[in-house]
């Protein structure tokens, strides 16, 4: 794996007695923003370790378009609630781009939910987390936004060899992959929402639209396209 120039010079700073190891590390797959410790997302700071998925550009584009919808549907002082927040980076942008938000985040693992706390102090914003089994626990109260990035590749599916250094709770899932967006899907009979945000994988916009078309009634879906022309958000909104 190659690593800029800027890279390079954080890691010589970073680790001046054992750079070498840092570089066959990194040659060997190992991601270098682990090295690094921090990634900007959406000009935000970030910590991470090992803990935590690294958050993703394409991810950043999620929080863009949630929120250009939440000023389109003018929804005032929007309660948000964050789905398998990991580092926390979809949470922490939208409460320091969306000042008067009320914004949960949950996760089930106790350490990714350490470092989201550390990144919500070190960004200063208000968020409460909480440990939570999303596919074992009913989500009881109503919010205007729902939003979520999570888990979606299918057992099977080949992957980046980067990815194994990375939680495997936060990459996979069962049912194609699909698992996480019915459960959440499911949910959304039961309590109030104005906005449902999901970054999909790819390939997963049909086989989503079919179960939301068969699961939920007056509903309007809005699926958009990434930067390299890839079906990967998927907006329900609730009429
Ligand atoms: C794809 S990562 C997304 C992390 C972060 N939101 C981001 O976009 O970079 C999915 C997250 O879901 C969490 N997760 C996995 N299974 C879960 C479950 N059953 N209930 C709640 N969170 C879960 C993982 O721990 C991980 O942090």
């Amino acid at each position: 794996m190659k690593i800029t120039k800027n890279d390079y010079n954080l890691l010589k700073n970073l680790y001046p007695d054992n750079l070498e190891e840092c570089l066959e590390k990194i040659e060997n797959d190992y991601p270098v923003q682990y090295l690094i410790g921090n990634v900007s997302f959406y000009g935000y700071p970030i910590i991470v370790n090992e803990d935590v998925l690294i958050p993703r550009f394409e991810t950043e584009y999620l929080v863009e378009k949630t929120i250009a919808y939440i000023h389109k549907l003018n929804i005032n002082k929007p309660t948000i609630l964050d789905i398998g927040t990991g580092s926390g980076c979809i949470a922490i942008t939208l409460a320091k781009e969306l000042k008067d938000a009320k914004i949960t985040a949950l996760d089930i693992s106790k350490k990714a939910l350490a470092i989201a706390k550390k990144n919500i102090k070190l960004n200063k914003v208000l968020i409460k987390i909480k440990k939570v089994d999303i596919l074992n626990t009913p989500i009881k109260e109503n919010y205007d936004v729902i939003i979520s990035n999570p888990p979606y590749i299918a057992l099977n599916e080949k992957v980046d060899p980067a990815t194994k250094f990375e939680p495997q709770q936060a990459l996979f899932a069962n049912d194609n992959g699909l698992e996480y967006y019915k459960c959440i899907i499911n949910n959304l009979k039961n309590i109030d929402f104005k906005i449902c945000a999901f970054e999909i994988g790819m390939t997963q916009k049909e086989a989503l639209c079919n179960y939301i078309n068969n699961t939920l009634s007056n509903v309007k879906i809005d699926c958009q396209k990434d930067y390299n022309n890839k079906d990967r958000y998927l907006f329900i909104i609730n009429e």
